[in-house]
């Protein structure tokens, strides 16, 4: 009898890797978030699960996309199905990019190292963000793949300047300019916890750090976590600007030193110092599509940055169609926040997207097992788009248009 039963019940063998024994059980991004949030401090997964205020643009963000559904055709072959696409020109295996996000070491010690392989591995871009916690040619030396930098402009327009000069002997391909944070938006998570970054080991994250004993060990045990770009360019130029070896609030530091008066100005000044493509990343209006694409923009990323900043913004995914409508085809068009699933990125296709970002996705992933945890959420994004493709009777991304798509 038990002969029978094992010949029906396969037992799976034990997986001696940790990591990989965690990643066995995630089935989705809830997942990822799950295990990150057993294994980071309370005050650091806060900060990187946590929106603006009353943390309502984040919420629409995932309503929205699950307000929308796709009608299917069907008794279409769909034995290959194509997610490839191209994004500023060059091919892609699915329209998806991982988007810039400050502090990744915090989530694991590895920080964009990591990410930045699984990306290359996957063929899709890695953004950095100024406020990364590895530098430019450190992602360099690790990731021959497609590597875009995110810039924050600062007041001191060398640093600025120090960073693009540094992207462009590196390799970068893109500069992203994130445009929605004159000001930093008010996360009362870290309101409540005084979080700073880096994180402070003080009485109450130390008791914190008791119940985290793996991520505590790692604070401790590898090279202090600092804004490493910052501190790069600040020693090349010699200025005495932060560079976050000391903790500080995020909200004093990003309002001590960047730019509120940042125009339109200022972006051409950008452009005017990079060769390659810019993208304008948290456009929010059609309006200000409207004037990136005259101004010689190569693409916008329609972001409310994830709900961390302006939490009354709308909703990314209820953008897509009007801005699409006025300046697709002139200029690429990207967009964030709550892109959970393949689904989601098929909806925002649909509707006119040229690719999705996804931001805390790869934080949580990275959190819950370093870049086998990107490795198995780059995967899980792959294997849904082609499934919600072949499901919906459609085998390449150009079949992928508005008819799809309805709003319940
Ligand atoms: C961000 N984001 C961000 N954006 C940016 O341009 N520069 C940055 O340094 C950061 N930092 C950052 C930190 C953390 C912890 C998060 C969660 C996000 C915003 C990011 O690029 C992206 O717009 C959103 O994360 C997209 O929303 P989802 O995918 O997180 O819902
Ligand atoms: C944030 C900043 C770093 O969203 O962009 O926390």
């Amino acid at each position: 009898m038990f002969d029978s039963l094992r010949s029906v019940v396969q037992l799976k063998p034990f997986e001696r890797d940790r990591a990989t024994r965690r990643l066995s059980s995630a089935a989705n991004v809830d997942d990822y978030r799950a295990l990150a949030k057993r294994r980071l401090p309370a005050g650091v997964f806060d900060y990187i699960d946590g929106a603006a205020e009353d943390e309502s643009a984040m919420a629409r963000n995932a309503s929205r996309f699950s307000d929308r559904t796709l009608t299917p055709r069907v008794l279409r072959d769909v034995s290959e199905v194509d997610a490839s696409t191209s994004i500023l020109g060059t091919p892609a295996p699915m329209p998806l990019i991982v988007a810039p996000t400050g502090f990744p070491r915090i989530a694991h010690p590895e920080g964009e190292l990591a990410t930045a392989r699984s990306a290359a591995r996957h063929e899709i871009p890695f953004s950095l963000s100024t406020m990364g916690t590895r530098s430019i040619e450190e992602v360099a030396e690790v990731c021959a793949g497609r590597k875009w930098f995110q810039v924050y402009v600062w007041r001191d327009r060398e640093l600025t300047k120090d960073m693009l000069a540094r992207c462009k002997d590196n390799g970068f391909e893109a500069l992203y300019i994130t445009v929605d944070t004159a000001v930093l938006g008010r996360r009362e998570r870290d309101v409540r916890r005084g979080m700073s970054l880096p994180p402070k080991l003080g009485l109450d994250t130390f008791i914190e750090g008791a119940l985290r004993p793996g991520w505590t060990l790692n604070f401790l045990r590898n090279d202090p976590i600092v804004f490493s770009n910052v501190a790069v360019s600040t020693a090349r130029l010699g200025d005495g600007t932060e560079d976050g070896s000391s903790a500080v609030s995020l909200a004093d530091y990003i309002n001590s030193q960047f730019d509120p008066q940042l125009s339109w100005d200022d972006v051409a000044w950008i452009r005017s110092q990079w060769d390659g493509p810019v993208i304008l990343k948290g456009i929010q209006s059609v309006a200000d599509a409207k004037i990136a694409a005259s101004e010689g923009i190569d693409a916008v990323a329609l972001s409310n940055h994830g709900g961390r900043q302006l939490d009354s913004a709308p909703a990314i995914i209820d953008l897509v169609a009007p801005v699409a409508d006025a300046v697709g085809g002139q200029i690429e068009i990207y967009c964030d926040g709550g892109v959970r699933r393949g689904s989601d990125v098929v909806k925002a296709v649909a509707l006119g997207a040229d690719a999705c970002m996804i931001g805390r996705p790869h934080l949580y992933a990275l959190a819950a097992g370093g870049e086998a945890g990107v490795d198995h959420m780059l995967d899980f994004f792959q294997a849904g788009v082609e499934q919600t493709m072949a499901l919906c009777g459609i085998n390449n991304i150009a079949a992928i248009t508005s008819d799809l798509i309805a709003e319940t």
